[in-house]
């Protein structure tokens, strides 16, 4: 299969790998597994006073789409609101990295970590 210059270069240069505290108050925290290979991707915001989201970082156990994926939102994330942060759509992803059909399902991964990690930070904030 060819993979996209975009794919490899996030694959080869993951932007901002690692984790934060877990129970920090301004740290959503998502964890999704895809069904459909048994990849993990982990994604962590860091959100400040105004509701925008400073950092976030990953770490996924998966394919080199997946790792791409999170890698990308990871980036698209930042200085966004966590209300804007929700609205982002895997095909968006799936588009900037050009992804054939069969990997689909790694941007939607990615999809739902970000959504899980700001549910994370608004159950933590009462919202
Ligand atoms: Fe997910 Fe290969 S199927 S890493
Ligand atoms: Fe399953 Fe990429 S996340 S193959």
């Amino acid at each position: 299969m060819a993979y996209s210059e975009k794919v490899i270069d996030h694959y080869e240069n993951p932007r901002n790998v690692g984790s934060f505290e877990k129970t920090d108050i301004s740290i959503g925290t998502g964890m999704v597994g895809a069904p459909a290979c048994g990849d993990v991707m982990k994604l962590q915001i860091k959100v400040n006073e105004q509701g925008i989201i400073e950092d976030a970082k990953f770490k996924t156990y998966g394919c080199g789409s997946a790792i791409a994926s999170s890698s990308l939102i990871t980036e698209w994330v930042k200085g966004k609101t966590v209300d804007e942060a929700q609205t982002i759509k895997n095909t968006q992803i799936a588009e900037e990295l050009a992804l054939p059909p069969v990997k689909i399902h790694c941007s939607v991964l990615a999809e739902d970590a970000i959504k899980a990690a700001v549910k994370d930070y608004k159950e933590k904030h009462g919202q």
